[in-house]
């Protein structure tokens, strides 16, 4: 007999498990299928984003960050320290605890919201039938009303350096390394460079970052990027740019990079080596021939904007189609598709993504960049605070970085916001709630900021739009 279920949602990562909870809530039968399997062979709900992504990334990039500030910093606010140890094992079983909570976690929301948890894989067939496969099974057919395809991406791989899961590894693998290494490779400075670069860098490496553009963090405002660049340099980080990668070989336990910097062939040897050079989705083993739902060049599922395939009732959300590949884009993509399918009216505003970079000093946007707003000819304004003139930044002894605003000079409409200083990712989400509720700048100079607080630096940039900063002066 086969079973029968309003929602199907095969993935369960942060698009697909909040998708089948929010189905759940919605009060229809929800089934969500995942096969992710950790290396210590165990099965584990989350995706990437919470076995291999965000939450690692975040445990690693908070312990070596506070490991890097008590070997340099603390003295500066009058703490002696001596003989600041590093305790690797420590750290990753921190970072593996913090998963594992946390997976296990999923797995008792799901339950929790009486959505059944199926371990194995799935696969989309003709009809909205799913053929599901359990790990230790026989495959079964589940019928489904609706079905949700969550199915995530995975790292690129470069012919000319594939990963060998020792000296040549992708994020996870660079993770979970269990020695610092002396001399560490990074291709690519995209998110996933800097935010491991800074972690092994902190803990020790000499970090070299091969990045193929010439613009610095292309995707963030030019203002904000040469900030980064010069913080990054003054850290340590040797990022090379406008280099291409044309060899990586290993030969006794060193990794020989061979590449062109500005036209020029050169080599460096380094222990490890971590390719992070962006993601493509993943739709592995998911699409019978004749499922109906199409996929672009690229490999995207292709969905409308409202996450809706050609087929109807079968949905598509997070990394496996277009847009920025974030946590939470597809987690609320995931709640879009879920309501629609309750039918309610559900939409997702693609202009107010926030993004952020998980470095010291973080940097966080929404919106437009300066260079884009003057592309598209639209008359603006600009304003910047700089944390230096911050009290509770100086009080934290983290000073460096700005808050910068651009807005229309027509109706004051909020353009864009690009922060990089300390707490940046929190403090995006004041201006995050302020676009969407279609806020002026001038409502964010009329809300009162908590003194001192670093979200002051928000409202003194939103101040300096209009050349009426309090506490800095006006350029
Ligand atoms: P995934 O999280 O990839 O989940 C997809 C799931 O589907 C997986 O568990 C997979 O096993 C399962 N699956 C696939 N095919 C099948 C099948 N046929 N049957 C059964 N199961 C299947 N984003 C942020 O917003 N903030 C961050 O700080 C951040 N940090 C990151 C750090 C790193 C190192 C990396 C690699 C990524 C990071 N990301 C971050 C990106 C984030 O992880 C992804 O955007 C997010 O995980 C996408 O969610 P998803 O649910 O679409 O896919
Ligand atoms: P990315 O797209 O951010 O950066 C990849 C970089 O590699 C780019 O700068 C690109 O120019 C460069 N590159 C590409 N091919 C190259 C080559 N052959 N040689 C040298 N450089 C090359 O991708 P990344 O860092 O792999 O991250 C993947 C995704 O994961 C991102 O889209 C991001 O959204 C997500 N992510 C998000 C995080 C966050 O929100 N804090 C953290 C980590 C990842």
């Amino acid at each position: 007999m086969s079973k029968n279920y309003d929602v199907v949602v095969i993935g369960a990562g942060p698009a697909g498990y909040v998708a089948a909870i929010r189905a759940a809530q919605n009060g229809m039968s929800v089934a969500c299928i995942d096969e992710w399997q950790n290396r210590d062979g165990k099965y584990a709900f989350g995706g990437t984003c919470l076995n291999a992504g965000c939450i690692p990334s975040k445990a690693l990039l908070e312990s070596s960050e506070l490991y890097h500030r008590a070997g340099h910093e603390f003295k500066k606010h009058g703490i002696k320290t001596s003989g600041v140890e590093l305790d690797l094992a420590a750290m990753q079983k921190r970072r593996a605890g913090i998963v594992r909570q946390l997976t296990n976690g999923i797995a008792g929301l799901l339950k929790a919201n009486k959505v059944d948890g199926l371990v194995g894989h799935g696969k989309l067939l003709a009809g909205k039938k799913v053929e599901f496969t359990p790990v230790d099974g026989k495959p079964e057919i589940i019928d489904a009303a609706n079905v949700i395809l969550a199915t995530g991406s995975i790292p690129i791989e470069l012919p000319f350096a594939k990963f060998d899961d020792e000296y040549i590894v992708d994020s996870w693998g660079a993770l979970e390394l269990d020695e610092v290494p002396k001399r560490l490779g990074v291709i690519g400075a995209g998110v996933i460079g800097l935010e491991l670069g800074s972690v092994w860098s902190r803990l020790g490496s000499e970090v070299t970052i091969i990045e193929a553009m010439h613009d610095f963090l292309f995707m963030a405002d030019r203002e904000v990027a040469a900030v980064a660049g010069r913080d990054f340099k003054k850290q340590g980080l040797d990022i090379k740019l406008g280099a291409k990668l044309t060899a990586a070989t290993v030969d006794k336990d060193v990794v020989k990079l061979e590449f062109e910097d500005a036209g020029v062939p050169k080599s460096i040897e380094v222990d490890k080596l971590v390719v992070a050079v962006g993601r493509r989705p993943y739709t592995g083993e998911l699409l019978a021939e004749d499922s109906g739902i199409q996929v672009d060049e690229r490999g995207f599922i292709e969905v409308d904007d409202e996450c809706r395939t050609r087929v109807k009732g079968v949905y598509a959300v997070g990394d496996c189609v277009r847009g920025p590949m974030l946590a939470h884009k597809g987690s609320e993509e995931g709640v879009m598709a879920a309501d629609l399918i309750a039918g309610e009216i559900a939409e997702f505003n693609y202009d107010v993504i926030p993004s952020v970079i998980y470095t010291a000093p973080e940097i966080a946007w929404v919106g437009k960049t300066e260079q884009e707003v003057k592309a598209s000819g639209r008359a603006y304004k600009t304003g910047s605070f700089p944390f230096a003139a911050s009290g509770r930044a100086k009080a934290m002894e983290q000073t460096g970085g700005m808050v910068k605003m651009i807005s229309a000079k027509d109706d004051d409409e909020l353009l864009g916001v690009h922060i990089i200083g300390p707490m940046a990712g929190e403090l995006i989400g004041e201006v995050v709630l302020a676009m969407e509720f279609q806020a002026s700048t001038e409502d964010i100079q009329r809300t009162i900021h908590a003194h001192p607080s670093l979200a002051e630096a928000i409202h003194e940039a939103s101040l300096a739009v209009d050349k009426r900063a309090l506490n800095f002066p006006n350029k």
